[in-house]
């Protein structure tokens, strides 16, 4: 079974799709880490973000796989980039502000979005991303669409940098948010969207644990 996990950055997916996929004993996929591991890649060789065809190629050569481990309750993931874990390096800033640049290339998708399907098709797994349930997953099971509003997104995003110890200003990542959501929903190739039949749900005034079982409840049908 596929549950689909879709919404702008930091509407709270990953927290919740973890969350949901320890509950249901399911595995997590992060399709945005997949994204910003190439864009590591792509700053770590200092290709150039408007040559396209050289991060095409760099998308062909590489390998980007999960570690899954629960830790104190919390189901905790790493990211491998060839081998290497870059699991905190994929969350600098350097890559949230060029990712879109890498994710907007149709041919990287085309890519990407295979890897995806071939990871999780026929298994159970909980997929979060911006194009699961309009296009990699359009048949899932469960679909989600997350939001909350542009301040309160900035805030998480913001607490979430300085609990890590990254040096930020609240306005610059509220900037650097609409300027990643402006890319990512504009783009040609499978922008974020809703799907027709996904279930909405604003989490701005919700707690993390108020938004984890209302989806439990929409997937075994009660709500
Ligand atoms: O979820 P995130 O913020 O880690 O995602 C990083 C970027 O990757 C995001 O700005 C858009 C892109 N992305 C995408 O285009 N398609 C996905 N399925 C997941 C992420």
């Amino acid at each position: 079974m596929i549950i689909a996990i879709d919404g702008p950055a930091a509407s709270g997916k990953s927290t919740i799709a973890k969350e949901i996929a320890k509950r249901l004993n399911y595995k997590y996929l992060d399709t945005g880490a997949m994204y910003r591991a190439l864009t590591w890649k792509v700053l770590k060789n200092e290709a150039d973000f408007s040559d396209e065809m050289a991060i095409v190629e760099f998308v062909k050569d590489t390998k980007v796989y999960f570690e899954e481990t629960i830790i104190g309750g919390k189901l905790i993931v790493k990211t491998y980039l060839d081998d290497d874990d870059v699991t905190e390096e994929i969350r600098l800033s350097e890559v949230s502000n060029h990712v879109s640049l890498v994710a907007k290339i149709s041919a990287v998708r085309e890519v990407m979005v295979k890897l995806q399907q071939e990871l999780a098709i026929n298994k159970n797994f909980v997929v979060e991303g911006r194009d699961i349930g309009t296009h990699v997953f359009p048949d899932a099971d469960h679909k989600f669409f997350l939001t909350a509003s542009t301040g309160e997104r900035a805030k998480r995003r913001y607490l979430e940098l300085k609990e890590k110890s990254h040096e930020v200003e609240a306005s610059s990542v509220e900037h650097e948010l609409i300027s990643r959501d402006t890319i990512d929903s504009t783009r040609s190739a499978s922008p974020l969207a809703k799907a027709p039949d996904a279930y909405v749900l604003d989490t701005t005034e919700k707690s993390i644990d108020e938004v984890v079982e209302e989806i439990l409840k929409a997937i075994k049908g009660e709500n």
